[in-house]
């Protein structure tokens, strides 16, 4: 037995030596942990069980035969964070970049069928050259095997991406379908194409990181959720989002103890601005209403209009849509309604209730808007807030325009329970516009025309610029002191804890794309 210990303990140092000592230091050069450096920090300590430690791959192209590194360039296995069940894979740059050959993909494909069928979250830990070139066809296959369990996957488990290198060609579409992407400032990049075949096809001239690393994808296009100052930094935000979330689309989202005190906030009373034009931060009512520093904003660099993210009510997980005043008057625009529009269906998925923060002048007009369809995007969201089923709770702050109001998680569209500040509008439009359009007439002959429209706006500012209209219809279902703001609504989610619906029975939905 001794020397077949002997033989075990020899293999084991084999595949956790990865691809050398002279690639990890390589890797360590680059700023960039190993794969196994990474699940260290992922897990709690001693946790971590690997699966599939001596697999190694099947090629024998290219003298493939001769090179065999135990693990074939992915670490999997299964460990816990916080003490909750995860399934991870991390691919090792230094064994062949990390790229993805049959059996690397058959690897990370148990772990999937595992995690599926035991109700736990996937962390995959990305960092690879793409499709091992020297594999061919198997190598894309593999990948579709991957996509394939990605999409039967999507809502049943939660599927967490981190991209501490390079992700590229069609690789980039397994993180694309996982639920967050977390990404690594200068290190981590993905794109379709790289700069090379840029150049070639459009004669464009741009960086690695200008395409396609973690601040383009922060700001630009809103393919990541979280661009992070290096891999810790990634590891931590991952963890932490994962603290909000349930284990499977069966469970409740997680709750923390929470002692019940004075739920009054009196700073809300006056926390508005005086004038209506005026913009404020709406993070500065998010934090005054949620349980202390609980906040967590998910996508904050993109579409900065409105603001999505995890918190904690009387310990309680939620999500918060909140329109931003802050940025272009908290419009509803394409891309702040996708990125709405995808956290809904996210919450609604995992059972973490909603909550929506309502402050919207309406929909951005414009050329631009309408040619790359407002319509469709703008749709997405109203879909995604119709067919929500978990409780769904709206505060209409101040403004509350047009067909945004509609959107914004009215009670029309399912909303559990709407509650407005005395400062909502809820109307077609502002009193300044409206004046102008329907009576046009009475100002344009007006001895004094200005004076005529500012009688006017007055006319229908009081007639409409409050809540009590609404209230009236029970569309509002109680107008509140914003101060109270806190105890009406941890009584609501509470009130709204065994919520069930029955839909019409369907395949699925056919949301606007
Ligand atoms: C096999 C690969 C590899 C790959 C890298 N290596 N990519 N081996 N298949 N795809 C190997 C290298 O030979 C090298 O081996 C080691 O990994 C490290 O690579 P370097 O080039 O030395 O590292 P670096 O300078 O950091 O550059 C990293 C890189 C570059 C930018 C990723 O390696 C690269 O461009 N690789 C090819 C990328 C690519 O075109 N992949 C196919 C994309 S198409 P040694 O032995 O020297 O350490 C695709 C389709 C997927 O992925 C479709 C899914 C549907």
């Amino acid at each position: 037995m001794n020397k077949k210990l002997d033989l075990l303990n020899n293999k084991k140092a084999e595949a956790l030596n990865g691809g050398g000592p002279e690639r990890i230091a390589a890797q360590h050069k680059k700023g960039k942990l190993t794969a196994r450096e990474r699940l260290h920090f992922l897990l709690d300590e001693n946790s971590f069980e690997e699966i599939g430690m001596m697999v190694t791959h099947r090629s024998t192209d290219f003298g493939m035969d001769k090179e065999q590194y135990l693990g074939d360039g992915v670490v999997t296995g299964y460990g816990t964070i916080n003490n909750r069940l995860v399934y991870v894979y991390a691919q090792d740059f230094t064994v062949f970049g990390g790229s993805l050959s049959e059996t690397h993909a058959e690897k990370i494909c148990r772990i999937m069928d595992l995690a599926m069928q035991n109700g736990a979250p996937v962390i995959g830990l990305n960092d690879s050259g793409g499709a091992r070139i020297q594999e061919g066809v198997v190598s894309l296959g593999g990948y579709a095997d991957i996509f394939y369990r990605n999409t039967l996957a999507s809502g049943v488990i939660p599927q967490l991406s981190a991209i501490m290198g390079p992700c590229a060609g069609g690789a980039v579409y397994s993180p694309a379908i996982t639920d967050f992407i977390f990404m690594v400032e200068n290190t981590s990049y993905m794109f379709v194409t790289g700069p090379n075949v840029v150049k070639t096809v459009t004669h464009e001239e741009v960086s690695s990181e200008e395409l396609g690393g973690a601040q383009t994808h922060a700001t630009k296009s809103g393919v990541t959720h979280f661009a992070c100052a290096n891999e810790i930094e990634a590891i931590q935000h991952l963890k932490k989002v994962l603290s909000y979330i349930p284990q499977n689309c069966e469970e409740p989202a997680p709750s923390l103890n929470y002692q019940a005190g004075n739920e009054r906030r009196e700073k809300l009373n006056t926390i508005l601005p005086e004038n209506i034009q005026q913009p404020y931060d709406v993070r500065t009512i998010i934090d005054e209403v949620i349980d202390e520093q609980s906040f967590m904003e998910v996508h904050k660099d993109y579409a900065e209009n409105i603001v999505v993210g995890f918190a904690r009510l009387a310990g309680k997980s939620i999500g918060i849509i909140a329109n931003q005043p802050a940025f272009l008057a908290g419009v509803l625009d394409i891309n702040s309604s996708k990125k709405a529009a995808r956290f809904v269906r996210f919450c609604d998925c995992f059972n973490i209730p909603l909550l929506v923060f309502e402050d919207v002048p309406g929909f951005l007009p414009g050329t631009d808007q309408e040619w790359n369809a407002i319509i469709t995007n703008g749709a997405k969201l109203l879909f995604a807030f119709s067919e929500a089923t978990v409780p769904r709770i709206t505060v209409i702050l101040r403004k509350a325009y047009g067909g945004a109001y509609d959107v914004m998680n009215s009670k029309h569209i399912a909303a559990d329970m709407n509650f407005a500040w005395p400062s909502a509008e809820i109307a077609v439009m502002g009193a300044k516009g409206a004046a102008e359009i329907i009576f046009k007439k009475e100002i344009s002959t007006a001895e004094n025309p200005q004076e005529k429209w500012l009688e006017k706006e007055k006319e229908y500012s009081d007639l409409f610029a409050n809540p009590y209209r609404a209230a009236e219809r029970g569309f509002i279902d109680e107008v509140i002191e914003p101060a109270e703001t806190r105890i009406k609504l941890i009584k609501s989610f509470k009130m709204l804890e065994n919520k069930v619906v029955q839909k019409p029975r369907k395949k699925h939905g056919n949301i606007p794309l």
